[in-house]
């Protein structure tokens, strides 16, 4: 098969199209014939070396943790799904990576609408994964009101959305430029920074019940006075979390219970019109350095996502 590696860490340029042995599912997981993958975070510091779980991670590396594509082969111990299904899902995570690629293995996935991009369903799965976990974990019940810091981004516009769909008043904070597409997500848009709490006065938000911090920017102590209680808060990104009793949730890395039960659950919103996956640019699997370099320009609106097809060239 075909499949964007790096054989050394660096810059976006380590990234080349070159053959590699396609993946066997292990019982539990099935591979798909890839037509989207999702550009992540995780995926940007493992190839730069920066992260500390590159340490771990044998070279060359397919990158991508988020695919979407036709079901070509079955491991064991699988039900509910045939070969020729068109589904979406995330790869085995202890792997950190295999999505950009002809063939990928998933670990957890589900059908992917008729109607729903394949774009938007390959950068569909940890954004998923992670803002349903996120939510559980906050404990929230409809008419509940939620701050979201950093609410234009990938995991951040799906959490929003996700919310609003449980019923929560959502405040989502963006840079000015996202403050019309957050009102398009059903959040009340504003400016994220120091301040916070002067800023939601002025919109009269009396009470803020839970606060989710997505951007990992040192907002923490602003969000426990917002809700007066660290255990109303959590983190995905802000690993001094433990020195304020805030909860930081790494998920399946962590051992933590996983949301992989938002899959189907968003895919059944998205046939109701109530949810979609924002996408910020989408690039064929060739130029996947370009990708990455337009990630790693910080601000954005949703997510950055590669295409697969037959015709690309090693
Ligand atoms: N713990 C987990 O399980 C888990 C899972 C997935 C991702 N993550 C982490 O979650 C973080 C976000 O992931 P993502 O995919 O959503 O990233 P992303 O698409 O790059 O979005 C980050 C967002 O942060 C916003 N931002 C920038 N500076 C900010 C500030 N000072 N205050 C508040 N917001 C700010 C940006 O908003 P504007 O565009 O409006 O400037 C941007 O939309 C990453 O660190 C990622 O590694 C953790």
């Amino acid at each position: 098969m075909f499949a964007v590696r790096f054989d050394r860490f660096g810059g976006p340029e380590v990234l080349r199209l070159a053959t590699a042995e396609a993946p066997r599912p292990e019982p539990g997981q099935i591979r798909v014939r890839v037509h989207a993958a999702g550009v992540s975070p995780v995926d940007l510091g493992l190839r730069s070396g920066r992260t500390p779980m590159s340490a771990q991670l044998p070279l060359p590396h397919i990158p991508g943790v988020d695919a979407a594509g036709v079901v070509d082969d079955i491991g064991f111990d699988v039900d509910g799904v045939t070969i020729g299904d068109h589904v979406f899902g995330i790869v085995d995570l202890a792997q950190l990576g295999g999505a950009s690629a002809q063939y990928a293995v998933l670990q957890r996935w589900a059908h992917k609408p008729a109607t729903m991009p394949w774009t938007q369903a390959g950068a569909a799965g940890t954004g998923i994964e992670t803002a349903t976990r996120a939510l559980d974990l906050l404990g929230l019940e409809p008419g509940m009101t939620l701050v979201v810091d950093g609410a234009a981004g990938g995991v951040g516009s799906i959490a929003v959305q996700l919310a609003a769909a449980r019923g929560i008043r959502v405040i989502g904070t963006a840079r000015a430029d996202n403050h019309d597409f957050l009102h398009q997500l059903a959040a009340t848009p504003v400016a994220y920074g120091p301040g916070l709490a002067d800023r939601l006065d002025a919109l009269s938000v009396t009470q803020v019940d839970r606060a989710l911090d997505v951007a990992g920017a040192g907002s923490l102590p602003e969000l426990i006075d917002l809700t007066g209680d660290p255990a109303a808060v959590v983190t995905l990104a802000d690993f001094t979390a433990p020195t304020y009793g805030v909860r930081l949730s790494m998920g399946q890395l962590a051992g933590e219970p996983d949301g992989r039960h938002g899959l189907p659950a968003a895919a059944q919103l998205f046939t109701e019109g109530r949810f979609t996956v924002p996408i910020e640019a989408a690039f064929p699997l060739e130029k996947a350095a370009d990708a990455h370099e337009t990630a790693e320009q910080g601000s954005r609106r949703g997510k950055i996502v590669l295409t697969v097809d037959d015709t690309h060239e090693i």
